[in-house]
């Protein structure tokens, strides 16, 4: 079985981050969230894996390789546009060949993996078989109406949607699906729909099996998505601690600091992760914060939020919180007159200030 991971797309709700930056190199935890992706289907004992990729491939080339970091072999297959996920697979045709496969969109983490998934699939060969998840509001999603356990309706981003059933971005296709691809129309948002396509299925009377995934689901579409998901992630790991710890300083709970850290007269409340290379002085880390390497946090208490390589954040009066930092930025307080709030930000920026 091949797996097939989707890597273009253009992340508009996560901007100004995604102008420099691809949205499936967003860090959950201190790692991309693609390489969860990349990570379930070698799990699931997956070999060979496809990234279709768009306006970012070099960057997602750059940090995923040839995959053998993972031991399986990566083929990047480039898409033209962001002409939907039904495109992508039609222009995978070549790499797929006539083998079922597992389809994982690249921003989407699931935090059971997929094995039990694939494994139902390989025993009972139906045509597909979608993974389905509870949500509040369905209006975002692709929705699936099921009848005594089975689909009888796929309709992506209804207005109204008739259950609260989730498609969520991960799916198994036998070859079938190639027929279906090539007889759908694009939708209102000018895309081939990967959900138009099994409807199709359906539609020829081919057999779609539900499943409803048993842990939690994120996909990234936004920042509080992302918040979340680091927050879920972050309870999940195991106290280590490798990078240098002064006395003054207290290190609580689910904490991880990588070696090449420094903490000094600081107070870290997890589960925090900090990266290579960050220097925290004098500050509070407070519960459900990923440090990315290099970061500087001098006087200043952050929680709940991310921050990425070589940002510095010093001298504040107000705690920072469910904030997501990019790369090399810099706050500080900054003692001139007259006193203001003085900014530089990227287009589509946004800050909160104190109340
Ligand atoms: C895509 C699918 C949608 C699915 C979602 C899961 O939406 O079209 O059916 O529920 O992924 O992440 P998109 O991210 O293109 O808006």
């Amino acid at each position: 079985m091949k797996g097939l991971i989707l890597s273009g797309g253009k992340g508009t709700r996560l901007r100004p981050l995604t102008y420099t930056s691809a949205k499936q190199l967003v860090p959950v935890a201190n790692k991309p969230v693609l390489f969860y992706g990349i990570e379930a289907m070698a799990e699931a004992g997956i070999r060979e894996v496809g990234i279709v990729v768009g306006d970012t491939a070099p960057e997602i080339q750059a940090a995923a390789g040839d995959g053998s970091r993972w031991g399986l072999r990566v083929t990047y297959i480039p898409q033209d546009a962001p002409r939907g996920l039904a495109h992508a697979v039609l222009i995978s045709e070549g790499f797929l060949g006539d083998e079922p496969f597992v389809m994982y969109l690249g921003d989407n983490l699931l935090n059971k993996g997929i094995g039990p998934f694939v494994r139902q699939f390989e025993a009972e060969h139906p045509a597909a078989q979608i993974l389905l998840a509870r949500v509040p509001d369905p209006q975002m999603f692709g929705v699936a109406e099921l009848q005594d356990g089975r689909v009888v309706r796929l309709v992506e981003k209804p207005r109204e949607p008739k259950s609260d059933y989730a498609l969520v971005g991960v799916y198994m296709f036998s070859p079938e699906i190639f027929t279906s691809v090539r007889r759908i129309r694009p939708s209102w948002r000018s895309e081939l729909e990967i959900t138009d396509a099994i409807q199709d299925l359906i539609d020829r009377g081919l057999e779609v099996r539900p499943h409803v995934v048993d842990g939690w689901w994120k996909d990234m579409g936004k920042l509080e998505d992302l918040l979340e998901a680091n927050r879920l992630i972050l309870d999940t790991l195991q106290r280590r601690v490798e990078g240098e710890v002064d006395e003054e300083s207290r290190i609580e709970g689910k904490v991880v600091i990588e070696r090449g850290a420094v903490i000094e007269r600081s107070v870290i409340r997890g589960p925090v992760i900090i990266g290579a290379g960050a220097r925290i002085t004098q500050a509070y880390i407070g519960p459900f914060t990923s440090i990315m390497g290099d970061v500087k946090v001098r006087d200043a208490e952050i929680e709940h939020s991310i921050v990425l390589e070589g940002s510095e954040i010093c001298g504040l009066a107000s705690r920072v919180e469910d904030s997501l930092i990019g790369k090399n930025v810099r706050i500080h307080r900054m003692p001139v007159k007259p006193s203001a709030y003085r900014f530089m930000l990227g287009d589509n920026s946004e800050v909160g200030i104190r109340w």
